[in-house]
């Protein structure tokens, strides 16, 4: 089933023939797929969890750039993951536009909630630069440290989700608040959409010149959205960020994680235009091999949960995860972030089954 895939890439420089991530975004199906994790600078590593407690609250280390760029290449020292993505949050768009945004140990970022048009009217139209400068700074610095092998991806959260913090100022279960806003007050709330395309925009291409090679966008919160109006708030405002960071970087390759949006992936491919997915670990496999798989590369899939139970569990959901798309290009990830209690040898134990290495 190799024929599927192709290698079609803008720009066949170096840095695409060195890094298998790369490779896989071109089209190439790789024989060990490349792999990383979602989160994987985060609790579960005792070094994290170190420079965490000097680093004082979590937005200081997400602005302090030495820390920042250390808890990065964390993982890549310890494991040898084919791709560090970049210490922040996407929760520092907010913070750049004004809004207060903090996070409570054990529970969870909390902002002003937005609560009505006014508030959001009240939104600053541009993010401070000043504010993110220090993440592009980290970037610089990784790269400056990464082995050339190794992919550094840059992110942002997609609008609507960063969206749905800023309104209900934490997160809820359906992040129902900002559904609630964004039917009541279509106007205003698509003032705030287009804020956050703006900002999110020069964000990612500041990240692309400090040196990322390639971005993903989070939509965590894609599925709370019924299809019509995914179309109105994640489909058309991903578009016109992905359109905006390509007018300025027209090879950026970017991977997209509209997550629980199922059947209506294939259509966020088309219009978007991005060059890759992040599957969940709830999607159906057969589904995202034979209708997304076969439109773009695809990313992710593993349980997180079946990674912290570790064992024969975690060895046949490795198995299962690379057969369903052993047949075209594929990144070997999660289907959403590593939860903090997993221990690390079945971090190294997924590892050596994915590269074909006995498990120890
Ligand atoms: O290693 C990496 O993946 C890079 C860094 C990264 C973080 N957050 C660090 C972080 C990335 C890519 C994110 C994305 C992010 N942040 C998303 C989208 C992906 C997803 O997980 O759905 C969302 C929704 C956020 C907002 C956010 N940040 C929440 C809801 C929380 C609390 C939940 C939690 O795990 O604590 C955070 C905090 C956060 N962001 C932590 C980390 C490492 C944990 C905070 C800590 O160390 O105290």
């Amino acid at each position: 089933m190799l024929e599927r895939c192709s290698i079609s890439t803008p720009k066949l420089d170096g840095s695409y023939l060195e890094k298998p991530l790369l490779r896989v975004l071109s089209g190439a199906c790789e024989p060990v797929p490349p792999v990383w994790m979602m989160r994987q600078a985060g609790r579960y590593l005792p070094e994290y969890r170190a420079v965490r407690a000097r680093a004082g609250s979590f937005l200081e280390l997400c602005f302090n750039p030495e820390l920042a760029a250390e808890v990065t290449l964390q993982p890549i020292r310890r494991f040898g993951f084919d791709a560090a993505i970049l210490f922040s949050d996407i929760l520092v768009i907010p913070h750049a536009l004004g809004q207060t945004v903090r996070f409570v140990e054990g529970e969870g970022p909390r902002l002003n909630p937005l609560i009505d048009a006014a508030a959001l009217n009240s939104v600053r139209r541009e993010a401070d630069q000043a504010v993110l400068a220090p993440v592009y700074e980290t970037v610089r610095r990784v790269k400056a440290q990464l082995p050339k092998q190794v992919t550094l991806i840059g992110f942002c959260g997609a609008p609507w989700t960063v969206a749905t913090y800023m309104v209900a100022g934490r997160g809820t279960p359906d992040q129902m608040p900002a559904r609630q806003l964004a039917a009541s007050e279509p106007i205003a709330f698509g003032r705030l959409i287009d804020k956050i395309v703006d900002a999110s925009a020069r964000y990612l291409v500041h990240q692309l010149e400090a040196g990322a090679d390639c971005l993903q966008i989070f939509d965590t919160w894609a599925g709370a959205l019924a299809p019509q109006q995914f179309e109105r708030w994640g489909v058309e405002p991903t578009k016109r960020l992905v359109d905006k960071v390509r007018e300025r970087c027209s090879d950026a390759k970017i991977i997209g994680f509209p997550r629980g949006a199922g059947a209506q992936i294939p259509r966020y491919v088309g219009e978007t235009g991005v060059d890759a997915i992040s599957l969940e670990s709830e999607i159906d496999r057969n589904f995202a091999a034979a209708s997304i798989q076969s439109l773009v590369p695809v990313q992710g899939n593993l349980n997180p949960q079946v990674l912290m139970s570790g064992g024969e569990e975690l060895d046949r959901g490795v198995d299962d995860v690379m057969t369903a798309f052993a047949g075209g290009p594929f990144i070997f990830n999660l289907g959403h972030g590593i939860l903090p209690q997993t221990p690390i040898a079945h971090v190294e134990r997924m590892l050596a089954r994915v590269r074909g290495q006995r498990a120890t």
